[in-house]
């Protein structure tokens, strides 16, 4: 098995029967819907809910048998497992290059307890420096945010779907993927700047989210703590 299911099936031990289980997006969080899926199909877990933070996870959620519910219907997430495109020491994370950013942490920000699961090639030192931060916008007038991205030391680029055209998040809104050649000093002032602008919906930057990190590998997963 590689480092992601490993993670993957190293978490769902981490699931009790009865729990309203956020589930993430990425192909680390698809391997956790699959063995989550087994699991209840096979009678180790009852009385599961989830809730997907993304069209594709609910796709796979259903198509696992996974009973689905709402934010408003449940109120509280008991444990929501995800991926990460970046992991630094402090379990600071980089996410939405799949661009699911903004439904993932309005799940992670309603979980009582929020597990990220990735494999090795994602632990970093500092964040920023092997891949950009999402931004989501809507897309009225969103390229007035490109000056104000370079005067935060980043360099824009708007993602791009195949053929060329804008990329729409699932929320119908445009991606902007900030390059910092350095690596980004303070993730949370950045947080702080980036979301006091107008016309940004979100960002990748999930702070002092995270409570737990598992990181597999072949051989295994390490589990780490946030302190
Ligand atoms: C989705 O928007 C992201 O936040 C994912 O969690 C991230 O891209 C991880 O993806 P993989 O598990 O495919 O590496």
């Amino acid at each position: 098995m590689n480092g992601k299911q490993n993670a993957a099936l190293e978490a769902v031990k981490y699931v009790r029967n009865g729990m309203v289980v956020g589930l993430g997006s990425g192909t680390t969080s698809h391997y956790f819907i699959a063995a989550l899926a087994s699991a209840i199909k096979a009678g180790e877990l009852k009385d599961i809910s989830g809730i997907p933070t993304s069209l594709e996870s609910d796709r796979l959620a259903r198509e696992g048998g996974i009973p689905l519910v709402s934010l408003r219907e449940c109120g509280v997430v008991d444990l929501a497992v995800d991926g990460a495109d970046q992991i630094d020491p402090k379990l600071n994370l980089i996410k939405g290059l799949g661009g699911a950013l903004v439904r993932e942490k309005i799940i992670e920000q309603n979980a009582r307890r929020f597990i990220c699961i990735a494999d090795e090639t994602k632990l970093i030192k500092r964040l920023g420096t092997h891949c950009p931060v999402p931004v989501e916008v809507i897309t009225f007038c969103h390229d007035a945010h490109e000056a104000f991205f370079h005067s935060l030391g980043g360099t824009p680029h708007l993602r791009t779907a195949p053929d060329g055209s804008p990329y729409l998040t699932d929320n119908g809104n445009y991606i902007y993927d900030l390059k910092f050649s350095e690596g980004i000093d303070s993730p949370a002032d950045l947080e702080r700047k980036l979301r006091a602008r107008a016309g940004v919906l979100g960002t990748g930057l999930f702070i002092s989210l995270a409570q737990m990190a598992i990181v597999g590998s072949e051989a295994g997963v390490r589990v780490i703590h946030h302190h």
